[in-house]
């Protein structure tokens, strides 16, 4: 939600502050926004992409040394040129740039105004920056103490940069809740919402963490809690390529991302699973092994695609474990006042490892005493490290906004989760463990294989793109796959699309069934398969349009279904794996032939670190 970029060193700073810009804006692409000083303190701002504050700035001098930009995910005010970041002070001496949203700015800036304080956006951003002026001012105090005394004023979250008119070679910046990292050159410093504007100039990186404050002034770094206390910079080195960031040939991120499955899902596997010695190991869980062998409930928490994968979760641990699990919508969970015991763990899944509602309801369940296990992608995340422990993806960077493979990267760790914990309480035979641990073995190839589905659903494609609606269906380990295809399709074609449990569809969404309505059915050969086919009866019935999703080899289906797309075959509680493939594709190619921006869809951002 924004993406944050800073730079101060010897080269220029403004290419690598736009580059660094359009890296960060599947975090929100509204506004863009740089700030450079040299001499004056410029700032240059325009409503859209990255690209277009590009243009607007090629006749512009933007030689500097020092400066920072923003894209914006509109919180406060319309996105527009006004309410575009960077924000100057009344004074323009100094600006801001923040991500993250100042819950107690009507307040503050109704004090401001009372001193005579003017406004010219809608933004709580720039409340922020008049504030910080404001102490400093009253103090006469350095810029650095001002911003340092401003964080304990604002209730809220962010991540901020200043700069200053009057020191030329100090960025001044603080986190609380939104992500920051510094990267550490030599004389020279980037700072950014994440690394991967970093990653080409410097491997070594410091993660701020939540009430720091970061001052680089004259090629230093120091850091100072906001309580004014010295930290150590505590640097560590990035693990990430820079391939793994770029489009790699392929016209979208989502579509690599899709195509990348084969190897995320193995990565996400490996070293923790080896059939053929029944290695099954999560560092983690035997960590607590004793936690995991006498939960009485495992309650999940996650937002979205996350929470999709956390819904397969249920039927895997009920299935294998066979510990009680409840999932629940990280923000409705966060303002119910749960019931949390002692005995129940929390297990908060989000690729991004920044989502505010996900990172609240982690905060409430251990405030109530329950242990939290984190199924989090982004290493080094605010969620990962909020846990008492936890299992990464290993997905890579997942750039594309809509959520692909990292939702089978959170199925796969899921899966080896459940079976993990079955093997401590004993609950599977230790023959069918090894059977599914070589089936899961297998995954990777199978993905491989659904992935060649492509030029056919391609075709399907073609055919409805023009449809105004969707209904995705699917019946236990599928239904929530069915959820996942429904929510691809709707975000990035902007195609209406409901996802059901096949046997709810009479309780109402049979309704809506015509010779114009698509019905996407997923009815892989499993223990409800003989239902599954009564439910394409039904749709059948009212001449609804079936496109199903079927295992290889099926003959039933075909039968009634005007179009079928076979997948491989494999346990019945690993087809999500299987089965969400043509799903993404479906969406993907529907979604690109309707002209849509696939990885940058309309009013998205990749991490939501606002409630
Ligand atoms: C959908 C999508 C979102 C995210 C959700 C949670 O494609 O990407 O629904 O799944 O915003 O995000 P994380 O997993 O980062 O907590």
């Amino acid at each position: 939600m924004c993406g944050i970029v800073a730079y101060v060193g010897h080269r220029e700073a403004c290419p690598i502050i736009i580059k660094g810009l359009k890296r960060l804006e599947y975090r929100g692409y509204d506004s863009a926004g740089i700030a450079l000083l040299n001499g004056n303190l410029n700032v240059y701002k325009k409503k859209g992409k990255v690209s277009e504050l590009e243009s607007y700035i090629s006749d512009k001098d933007t030689h500097s040394h020092i400066g920072m930009g923003h894209t914006r995910w509109a919180t406060h005010g319309e996105p527009n040129d006004v309410n575009a970041h960077p924000h100057y002070s009344s004074s323009k001496k100094i600006a801001i740039i923040h991500n993250g949203i100042i819950e107690n700015y009507s307040s503050l800036k109704q004090h401001l105004k009372n001193k005579g304080y003017e406004f010219h956006s809608d933004t709580d951003s720039e409340v922020f920056i008049n504030l910080i002026e404001d102490i400093r001012e009253n103090n006469n105090i350095s810029l650095a103490e001002a911003v340092r005394l401003a964080l304990h004023e604002v209730v809220g979250a962010y991540a901020i940069v200043v700069i200053s008119h009057d020191s030329p070679n100090q960025l001044i910046a603080a986190r609380k809740g939104s992500p920051l990292v510094i990267g550490v050159g030599k004389d020279e410093f980037f700072l950014a919402s994440d690394a991967t504007p970093i990653i080409e100039y410097t491997n070594e990186v410091v993660y701020l963490n939540d009430y720091e404050l970061a001052v680089i002034r004259d090629g230093k770094l120091e850091i100072r809690t906001r309580e004014d206390v010295a930290q150590t910079p505590y640097i560590q080195k990035l693990e990430l390529e820079l391939e793994s960031i770029e489009k790699g040939g392929y016209p979208h991120f989502m579509l690599k991302e899709i195509f990348e499955q084969p190897r995320s899902i193995l990565d996400s596997m490996r070293g923790r699973l080896v059939a053929e010695t029944s290695h099954l190991v999560m560092a983690s869980v035997i960590e607590f092994e004793n936690k995991f062998k006498n939960a009485d409930r495992i309650i999940i928490v996650a937002c979205g695609t996350s929470w999709h994968a956390g819904l397969v979760a249920e039927y895997l641990i009920e299935e294998f474990a066979r510990v009680p699990v409840e999932v629940e919508y990280a923000s409705e969970f966060r303002y119910r006042n749960p019931i949390i015991k002692e005995g129940d763990i929390v297990i908060a899944i989000s690729q991004s490892g920044e989502t505010a509602d996900t990172l609240a309801a982690i905060e409430l369940a251990k405030s109530k005493g329950a242990m939290i296990f984190g199924v989090c992608n982004v290493v080094g995340s605010s969620i990962a490290r909020a846990t008492d422990a936890g299992a990464y993806t290993h997905a890579g960077p997942e750039i594309g906004v809509a959520s692909t493979k990292a939702f089978t990267a959170q199925v796969t760790v899921l899966t080896l989760l459940s079976m993990m914990i079955a093997e401590k309480r004993g609950t599977v035979e230790t023959s069918m463990l090894r059977q599914l641990m070589m089936e899961m073995e297998q995954i990777p190839a199978k993905v491989e294989r659904a992935l060649q589905l492509d030029t056919e659903i391609k075709v399907i494609s073609e055919i409805f793109k023009d449809a105004a609606n969707f209904l995705y269906l699917g019946r236990g380990f599928n239904f929530p796959v069915a959820l996942e295809g429904a929510l691809k399709l709707k975000e990035i074609s902007y195609i209406h699309a409901e996802g059901y449990p096949a046997a709810e569809m009479k309780h109402g969404p049979i309704a809506l069934i015509d010779a114009n309505m698509p019905v996407v059915v997923i009815a892989t050969k499993d223990s409800s398969y003989e239902k599954i086919v009564s439910n394409i009866q039904e749709v059948k019935a009212r001449k609804g349009r079936i496109i199903a999703i079927v295992t290889e080899g099926d003959t039933v289906i075909p039968e009634m279904a005007e179009f079928v797309i076979e997948v491989p075959d494999t346990h019945e509680a690993l087809t999500p794996l299987l089965s969400v493939i043509p799903l993404q594709l479906l969406s993907y190619h529907i979604a690109v032939m309707r002209g849509c921006n696939v990885d940058q869809p309309r009013n998205l951002a990749k991490s939501v670190t606002v409630e």
